[in-house]
């Protein structure tokens, strides 16, 4: 192609972009769109999975402030961080920033809460999500995530010497999803036959021949509104409600990886979840399951999983869309610009978590001391994970099985890339003994 008409065709776009943000540009944030079409995305993807991301968002910092413009994917956006930035970005109303992306944004960053539709059909959904994910009706759960736990320890650890953590570790928490939305913990991978399922749960429960609560999709299928009408239609519970929840045992599966990582490497801690696991363990009988209770007396090992999810986030952050003009720090944030949130900012900020490199759970024993909107692990606001409850169970249950069973040594690189979520450059690789205890029989076995 002739060079004139390349540089031209180049230039277009910055015409287009120039003349776009001309009207506001006193107040626009500092910083630069890049080329346009790719504009900083491959610096920004290379530094993710490089783990390097950190120090990439540092270096913007210092040169253009704490609020600055860059281009993601050929979209411009608005990079905010800190308490005030978290926020505003979980904090505020649906009407004003949309959750809204493409899968590609949200894949980016490991932020694949699917949840991702505009108010009201984000409140509706959310709320039917969350009357089922209610601590009420997840409590008859524990028993079937215990046995799962059990099921699996006895396939994939049990007279093993060595274990790669992270690949078991996902096929153990998408069987508990699995079981959980089709009391079947069959693994289905495809959207159409979750639709299937939900037609098949439908008909079901017409005839009267399902309990609402057997499973979440019968019980999603059969919340119904004040008029009698279907709280969320067929299309609404497969693409958004199982989905998700599919989509998130791949954040479990990475967080008990790292809790696993960090008990291999912190041998006082490691001594100090065992005590207070082996508390709970000596007060059961054989075979018997884990129950709500067991969970809530879990308290020094939740903060160890919360003190692992400070260092290492799942979720590296993610994008909202301004659905409006949105003022922010002084800064005009333009209608449907991006903008760009990030955990480790104030995870990793030693005002708020003093000497941040360093593991220490005591951080969350006074959880009135921790800033609000500083530690976003879990997001923050009307959009705080709804499944948080769920997670708790499967990771506590797992951490409880492993460690009172087995101890384990890390034999491979202790190195970490994100891609987008963090992961051990070789899956987390352990050589693992078995404690003696002869508690844990599978109900079979007895
Ligand atoms: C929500 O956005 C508005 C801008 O429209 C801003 O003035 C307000 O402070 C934000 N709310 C929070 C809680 O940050
Ligand atoms: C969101 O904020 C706008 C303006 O501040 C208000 O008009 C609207 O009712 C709010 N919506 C919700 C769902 O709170
Ligand atoms: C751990 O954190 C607690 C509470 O923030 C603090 O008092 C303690 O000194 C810290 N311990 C170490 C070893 O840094």
């Amino acid at each position: 192609m002739n060079i004139y008409l390349t540089s031209l065709l180049f230039l277009i776009p910055i015409f287009l972009l120039l003349s776009r943000t001309r009207r506001y540009s006193k107040r626009i944030p500092p910083g630069s769109l890049g080329i346009p079409l790719i504009g900083q995305s491959l610096g920004f993807l290379r530094a993710l999975h490089t783990n390097t991301a950190e120090k990439w968002l540092e270096d913007r910092i210092k040169k253009y402030g704490p609020v600055s413009k860059l281009s993601i994917l050929g979209k411009p956006t608005v990079f905010i961080h800190g308490q005030a930035a978290n926020k505003f970005v979980f904090h505020n109303n649906s009407s004003i920033l949309a959750n809204q992306q493409p899968e590609s944004f949200a894949k980016i960053l490991g932020d694949r809460n699917l949840l991702e539709v505009s108010a009201p059909d984000h409140k509706r959904i959310r709320e039917a999500l969350v009357s089922f994910l209610k601590p009420e009706s997840l409590k008859q759960y524990v028993g079937k995530a215990d046995e799962e736990i059990r099921k699996h320890i006895e396939i994939y650890w049990k007279g093993k010497q060595t274990v790669t953590v992270l690949p078991v570790m996902k096929i153990l928490t998408f069987d508990i999803i699995c079981s959980l939305l089709f009391a079947s913990g069959k693994a289905l991978r495809a959207q159409k036959l979750v639709k299937e399922l939900v037609h098949e749960k439908r008909a079901l429960l017409e005839k009267k021949g399902a309990s609402p609560r057997q499973d979440l999709i019968t019980s999603l299928v059969s919340m119904h509104d004040e008029d009698g009408k279907p709280v969320l239609i067929d299309k609404e519970i497969v693409q958004n409600v199982v989905l998700s929840l599919l989509g998130g045992y791949e954040t479990s599966a990475t967080v008990i990886t790292f809790i696993i990582r960090q008990l291999a490497n912190e041998p006082t801690v490691c001594a100090a979840v065992l005590q207070e696991q082996q508390e709970i363990a000596k007060s059961k009988a054989s075979g018997e399951s884990l129950t709500w209770e067991d969970l809530a007396k879990m308290k020094y090992t939740w903060r160890v999983v919360m003190e692992t999810m400070r260092m290492f986030p799942p979720i590296f952050g993610g994008f909202r869309k301004a659905l409006t003009d949105i003022e922010f720090d002084g800064y005009l944030i333009p209608k449907g610009w991006q903008i760009l949130w990030v955990a480790p900012m104030t995870h990793m900020d030693n005002r708020i978590f003093p000497e941040p490199s360093k593991f220490n759970q005591s951080r969350f024993e006074n959880q009135a001391s921790i800033p609000p909107y500083s530690f976003i692990a879990f997001r923050g606001g009307s959009r705080m994970c709804p499944a948080y409850d769920f997670g708790r169970i499967e990771i506590l249950i797992t951490i409880h099985y492993l460690l009172t069973q087995y101890k384990w040594k890390l034999c491979g690189d202790n190195s970490f890339i994100r891609d987008p979520m963090p992961e051990p450059s070789q899956g987390l690789p352990i050589k693992v003994w078995p404690r003696d205890s002869h508690r844990f029989l599978l109900p079979s076995e007895k």
